[in-house]
């Protein structure tokens, strides 16, 4: 499994043939490396329903005919545009032809703002996905609660990737808490410089990890899983 770092939130997954893309927010995202038009994937994954998540969801699913998967009322919401689509709910396993993705709860809000009004989008999620022997968990924007902790029970977790960014989600201390207690093996930092109120030195969230396990990833780096 190949994941490439697209800044913010924005992981593409390349496995088992298949090209998944989570939280494709290219357009305003000041850190992406990429066009909305490079972006070919079959399937996007969303965590939630705010705007640097939701991204550039329409236009990449009708540019690539892909599947959108989230929660039932973000697939709800990409169904309405004439996208395909797979609710799920919070708990939650499907098995689709690149893995397994479980949606796992977040603390965090979800609305989307669309033509000037406010979207309820369900709950916020984080989502695990388990391909080709291996298990990576994209938090979402969550803050810390301490069932997080049993993630660690219940995967056995190669890669995660968790906000840093402090303000909205987690900040670098309470991210190198929860990745010992998920027992992460590697840790990625994600959704931080973006803009000014989750500007972070990734750094800082390496030495409180402690143990060599953080690996930061520039925009348009490639990890192998
Ligand atoms: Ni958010
Ligand atoms: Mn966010």
């Amino acid at each position: 499994m190949k994941v490439t770092y697209h800044g913010h939130a924005c992981l593409e997954i390349n496995t088992q043939g298949h090209t998944l893309i989570i939280d494709p927010f290219i357009n305003g995202n000041q850190l992406a490396d990429v066009s909305v038009s490079d972006i070919q994937a079959q399937w996007i994954l969303i965590t939630h329903g705010h705007n640097d998540h939701i991204g550039d969801m329409v236009e990449i699913a009708k540019q690539n005919e892909s599947t959108v998967i989230g929660m039932f009322e973000i697939a709800e919401f990409a169904g309405s545009f004439g996208l395909k689509n797979h609710g799920m709910n919070t708990g939650g396993s499907f098995t689709f032809p690149f893995g397994k993705v479980t949606l796992v709860p977040a603390l965090h809000s979800s609305t989307y703002d669309y033509q000037g009004q406010k979207l309820p989008m369900g709950l916020a999620t984080g989502v695990v996905i388990e391909a080709e022997g291996k298990t990576i968990y994209h938090a979402g924007d969550t803050g810390f609660f301490s069932d997080l902790s049993l993630l660690g029970e219940a995967y056995n977790i190669d890669v995660a990737f968790l906000p840093i960014g402090d303000n909205f989600t987690m900040g670098p201390l309470d991210a190198a808490t929860v990745a010992h207690l998920i027992k992460a093996k590697k840790v990625v930092p994600i959704h931080y410089n973006t803009f000014p109120a989750i500007k972070q030195d990734p750094q800082e969230f390496i030495d409180a990890l402690g143990d060599g396990s953080g690996i930061i990833l520039n925009p348009g780096e490639t990890l192998e899983v």
